[in-house]
C-alpha cells in the first residue's frame, strides 16, 4: 500500500517515514500546506497514495491562546479539507489528535476511554478537537489516534530542539536551576511507540477513534527525574505547581488515556513509558544533532 505522510518533517512524520521506508512518500509543509487547500487534490493525485496520514499540526500550546485562528486553521480547517479530499478519492485518512481534548473534568483520576466526553481547556485543545470532529464526520475511512506527551529524535534537527526530553537535557547541561510542574499527570510517549501503534492499526484495517500512548503515567516532574536518572545526570530539580509555573495555556491536571481498545483490536501492547524513554536515550547518539547548546 502506498502511503502519503503530511507533516513528514515533524517528530511523528519522520518516525513513520523511516518505519515505512519505500512504501511511504513524505510531504513537507512546502509540498502540502494545510492552510492552502487549493493544491491539495493535485498533491494527493501525484502521490498516488491509498492511505494518507496527517502528522502535521500547530503544536504551540501556549502561543495558541493568542493565535487561536492560526491553530484552528492548521488543526481544524486543514484536516477538514484533507478529510473531504480523502473521502472524494476513497482513500483512508489517519489523523493524529491529543489528550488535550480533555481537561474540564478536574476531578478525573482514571484513564480516559475513547467514549468519554471531551472538554478542552485551551485554544490548542479546542483546535485539536475540531480536527477530530471534521475528520470523523468528513471521511468514512478515518482513523483518529489520540496520543500524549510525544517525543522523537526529529525534534533535535528542528529549530529550538523542541521536545520535553531535549529541553530537560539542555537545561541540565546548562547548570541552570530546574523547576518542573508536578500536578499534571499524563503518559509520556515516544514516536517509536506511537508509530508502531499506528502501523498495527493500519495493518488490522481499524477504523474509528483510538487512544495510543505508552502505559503507566507520570507528572512532568517525575518524567524529568527519570530523564536525569536514566541519562546519568545529577540534577537538582524542584517540583512546582502549574499555577507557580504560570504558562499562558491551562492544561489538564490528569489526561492519561486508556489504550485497551488498541490492544484488543490489534494485539499491540505498548511498553511502559520508562522503557520507551530508556530506548530513546540509548538511540539518541545515533541521531544527528543540530541543536545549539544553551538555546
Ligand atoms: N508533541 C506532543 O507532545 C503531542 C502531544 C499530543 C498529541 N500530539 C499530536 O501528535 C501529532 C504529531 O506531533 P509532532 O510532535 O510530531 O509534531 P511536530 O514535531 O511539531 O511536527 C509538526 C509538523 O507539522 C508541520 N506543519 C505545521 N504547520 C503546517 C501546515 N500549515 N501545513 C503542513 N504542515 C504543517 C510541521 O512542518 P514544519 O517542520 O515546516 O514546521 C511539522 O512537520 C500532531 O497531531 C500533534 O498535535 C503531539
Amino acid at each position: 500500500m502506498r502511503i502519503a505522510i503530511v507533516g513528514a518533517t515533524g517528530q511523528l512524520g519522520s518516525e513513520l517515514l523511516s518505519l515505512w521506508g519505500d512504501r511511504a512518500v513524505g510531504l513537507s509543509r512546502d509540498q502540502l500546506d494545510l492552510t492552502r487547500p487549493e493544491g491539495l487534490e493535485e498533491v494527493l493525485e501525484s502521490s498516488r497514495a491509498e492511505l494518507v496520514v496527517n502528522a502535521a499540526a500547530y503544536n504551540h500550546v501556549d502561543r495558541a491562546e493568542a493565535e487561536s485562528l492560526a491553530a484552528l486553521e492548521v488543526n481544524s480547517q486543514g484536516p477538514r479539507q484533507l478529510a473531504r479530499a480523502c473521502a472524494r478519492r476513497g482513500v483512508k485518512l489517519v489523523h493524529v489528535s491529543s489528550d488535550f481534548v480533555f481537561g474540564t473534568d478536574t476531578s478525573r483520576q482514571v484513564p480516559y476511554l475513547e467514549t468519554d466526553p471531551t472538554g478542552p481547556l485551551g485554544a490548542y485543545g479546542v483546535s485539536k478537537l475540531g480536527g477530530e470532529l471534521f475528520v470523523r464526520s468528513g471521511c468514512p475511512g478515518h482513523l483518529v489516534v489520540r496520543t500524549c506527551g510525544l517525543y522523537g529524535h526529529a525534534a533535535r534537527q528542528r529549530d529550538g530542539g523542541g521536545n520535553f526530553v531535549e529541553t530537560m537535557l539542555r537545561l541540565a547541561d546548562s547548570g541552570r536551576p530546574i523547576r518542573v510542574v508536578d500536578d499534571q499527570r499524563c503518559t509520556p510517549t515516544s514516536t517509536t511507540v506511537l508509530a508502531a501503534a499506528i502501523d498495527r492499526l493500519v495493518q488490522a484495517d481499524c477504523v474509528g477513534l483510538y487512544h495510543a500512548t505508552c502505559t503507566g503515567s507520570a507528572t512532568w516532574y517525575e518524567f524529568a527525574r527519570a530523564i536525569f536518572g536514566l541519562s546519568g545526570r545529577e540534577v537538582d530539580v524542584e517540583p512546582i505547581t502549574a499555577a507557580e509555573f504560570g504558562a499562558a495555556a491551562q492544561r489538564p491536571g490528569y489526561s492519561v488515556l486508556d489504550c485497551s481498545r488498541l490492544t484488543s483490536d490489534t494485539g499491540y501492547q505498548p511498553p511502559d513509558w520508562n522503557t520507551a524513554l530508556a530506548a530513546y536515550l540509548l538511540t539518541r547518539d545515533e541521531c544527528p544533532n543540530t541543536d545549539q547548546p544553551g538555546d
